[in-house]
């Protein structure tokens, strides 16, 4: 049906199931779908060259704005903890505290160093961030067709708003849910405001932001992209859902991890970095042949 799904990269627990799934929603089409997305590692590549693409927090931590010593903290605390994210041998709930000390302790440290607003332009210019392959299509369709795009992201939303600004994809369709940085009146960085959010809180994330959900609350069908077994819970606060269909990038760890995303998704990408399976459903559930 979708020619994309028959790609090498492509796997399914059950084909037979998401070519349901997508029927159902090019039946009630765009206007009862709404896609929410994870930023770092599914909007963004991960590797460009056999070279490592930044997450949010990566382009801040290379970055002119943070001194010698305090990239050797952080760089320390990615060598910590990005092994236990990444690790199938740890339920969620054994990551759930390291996960949270991870992220507290790698904020104090942006803290320490006062970043200021307007240089975080310049830098993210200046960072080797990527969005995928294909991204300007994803974005512009769902423009096009006037569906909703929610970039639920626990990187820093500061950044992620200046990469897809700078990409010039930020779209009025799109709504992001993130970390965002709090500055004091010379603008400096002094906190991060709200709530927290971690890999593995998404659903608590989603659930206190009931009124963007509320708004939507006529968009039964859902589209979700996530690389992180935290990401499924993305859509939890979604009312009245009728059809979902989950897309999970497995980027690392390809062969410990795959039986679990095949598990949790609906459709699992090994090492691809493109947007080419979303784009093509995303056509063909707006009307495309
Ligand atoms: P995401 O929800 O947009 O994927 O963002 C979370 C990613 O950020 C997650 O994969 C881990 C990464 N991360 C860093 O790279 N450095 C850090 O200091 C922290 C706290 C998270
Ligand atoms: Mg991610």
């Amino acid at each position: 049906m979708i020619p994309e799904l028959t790609r090498p990269s492509v796997y399914m627990r059950d084909g037979t199931r998401v070519e349901g799934v997508i029927q159902a929603m090019r039946q009630a089409g765009a206007n009862a779908l709404q896609v929410i997305s994870d930023f770092d590692m599914t909007l963004t590549r991960f590797s460009y060259n056999g070279k490592r693409c930044p997450t949010c927090h990566n382009i801040l931590d290379n970055s002119k704005l943070i001194s010698e010593e305090c990239k050797e903290k952080l760089k320390d605390l990615l060598n910590t903890y990005y092994p236990i994210e990444i690790n199938s041998g740890l339920s969620a709930e054994e990551k759930l505290p390291l996960m949270v000390e991870w992220w507290t302790k790698a904020h104090a440290l942006l803290v320490q160093q006062k970043i200021k607003k307007d240089l975080l332009s310049p830098v993210v210019r200046e960072s080797s961030a990527m969005l995928r392959e294909g991204y300007q299509l994803f974005f512009d369709c769902l423009q096009e067709h006037s569906v909703p795009l929610l970039i639920f992201s626990a990187g820093i939303g500061d950044v992620l708003e200046e990469v897809i600004r700078q990409a010039g994809v930020f779209h009025p369709n799109v709504k992001v849910f993130s970390n965002y940085m709090d500055f004091d009146e010379n603008g400096a960085l002094q906190a991060f405001k709200g709530q927290l959010i971690h890999i593995y809180n998404k659903r608590e994330g989603a659930l206190l932001n009931s009124g963007h959900f509320q708004e939507l609350r006529d968009r039964h069908n859902v589209l979700l992209l996530g690389d992180s077994l935290g990401d499924l819970t993305m859509a939890d606060g979604v009312y009245g859902m009728e059809n979902i269909l989950k897309i999970g990038y497995l980027n690392d760890k390809v062969e410990e991890r795959k039986e679990s995303y095949l598990k949790a998704y609906d459709i699992v990408l090994e090492r691809d970095e493109t947007m080419n399976v979303a784009n093509a459903i995303l056509h063909h559930v707006t009307g495309g042949q």
